[in-house]
């Protein structure tokens, strides 16, 4: 075909559209390393705290050039991000936008999100070697701060949604937490879920297990921080054989599928809890078929699946590689091959799903 037989097929409202659409794309990407400055600069919470400001009120504020912050300010206001009004030529932060990048306890806080794309960008390499070689990158060998990245990202959910909504969810588990039950929270991470229920229910006991040390030393940190050393502790273990048994409840924030053998994790669990125990298994939302998952929020966990969760699963034994939108009818395969008898979704958010199994 000719180039002019081409040309003529092109749709040029579909490529002006898609054209769009990229250049919306780049525009997220670019906004990766600006909004992160922000944070770091503190620029969001003071225009949060106090208010439209000019370039040169905000710089004496954040102590910071004039000159680079201007540009700055510019791109949020382009990025609607920012309100800008020319009369006054003052910068303000919306209360719509301060949801996003000021107020952590929000529930749609994404701060955490935009460190996440900065490590996906940092573990490039590393990812494309294993495309390469089909092997894994270890947790402890992933690059930059994924850690405390990941953790970030998903703590604005479990403060707003663990202790008030999914935990009540589960069929007589908040009576057991709130009378004392004991409690391990499998592939812990930074122990965020293991502190916020600790605190929550001082009568039960909690043990968070995580196979990367420098996460238990994380978890141990903030236990003490939040006052709950006494009822939270955090040792280094695998989910296939953690020593914990008789407990009334495992829970598994987000890290199921990252498991090399997520099968083998079932079984111990099952092994590891009182026969009317209760295993609550927090994972990515996700619709079953891959043509489910084709929206913004699919797209997003494909994207950390691939350069986090994949790569993780395969540098494990087994190697299963769930993938973080497993969905749930996988889910239930993996939950039920080894001794659980039901699975049911106990609630959901636009980001996870939350199943109950048990024996
Ligand atoms: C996405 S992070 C989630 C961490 C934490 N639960 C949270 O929600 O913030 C996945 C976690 O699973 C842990 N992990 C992966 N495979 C594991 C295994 N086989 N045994 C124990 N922990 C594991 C990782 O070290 C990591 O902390």
């Amino acid at each position: 075909m000719s180039n002019t037989q081409e040309s003529r097929s092109l749709d040029e409202i579909k490529l002006n559209a898609f054209i769009g659409q990229i250049l919306s794309d780049l525009g997220g990407a670019s906004s990766v390393a600006l909004v992160r400055m922000g944070d770091a600069l503190g620029l969001y919470k003071i225009l949060h705290s106090k208010g439209a400001m000019t370039s040169a009120e905000l710089a004496r504020a954040a102590k910071v050039d004039e000159r680079y912050l201007r540009e700055w300010l510019s791109h949020q206001a382009a990025s609607g991000y920012l309100s800008y009004e020319p009369e006054t030529a003052r910068f303000s932060l919306p209360p719509e936008q301060a949801m996003v990048f000021a107020e952590e306890d929000s529930p749609v806080y994404m701060m955490g999100g935009f460190d996440l794309m900065a490590a996906l960008l940092d573990n490039q390499d590393k990812v494309l070697a294993s495309f390469r070689s089909g092997t894994g990158v270890a947790w402890g060998d992933q690059a930059g701060c994924m850690f405390c990245a990941v953790a970030r990202f998903f703590r604005p959910g479990y403060h707003n949604s663990l202790v008030s909504a999914w935990l009540p969810a589960l069929d007589g588990v908040a009576k057991k937490l709130e009378a004392g039950a004991r409690v391990a929270d499998v592939g812990c991470g930074h122990g965020w879920s293991t502190v916020l229920m600790a605190k929550a229910f001082p009568n039960s006991q909690f043990i968070g297990y995580d196979f990367h040390a420098g996460f238990i030393d994380e978890a141990r940190a903030h236990a003490k921080a939040h006052g709950v050393s006494a009822n939270a502790r955090f040792e280094v273990g695998l989910a296939k054989d953690y020593p914990a048994r008789d407990l009334d409840l495992v829970t598994c924030f987000d890290c199921l599928h990252d498991m090399g053998d997520p099968v083998g994790a079932a079984a111990h669990i099952r092994q590891s809890l009182k026969q009317e125990g209760t295993w609550m298994i927090v994972e990515p939302m996700a619709g079953d078929a891959l043509q489910d998952n084709l929206n913004p929020v699919g797209r997003l966990y494909y994207a950390g699946s691939t350069m986090i969760c994949l790569p993780t699963s395969r540098s494990q034994e087994v190697g299963a590689a769930l993938g973080a939108q497993a969905g749930e009818a996988r889910l239930r395969e993996v939950v039920q091959a080894r001794g659980f008898s039901s699975v049911r979704r106990a609630t959901e958010t636009p980001f996870n799903m939350i199943l109950e199994a048990r024996p």
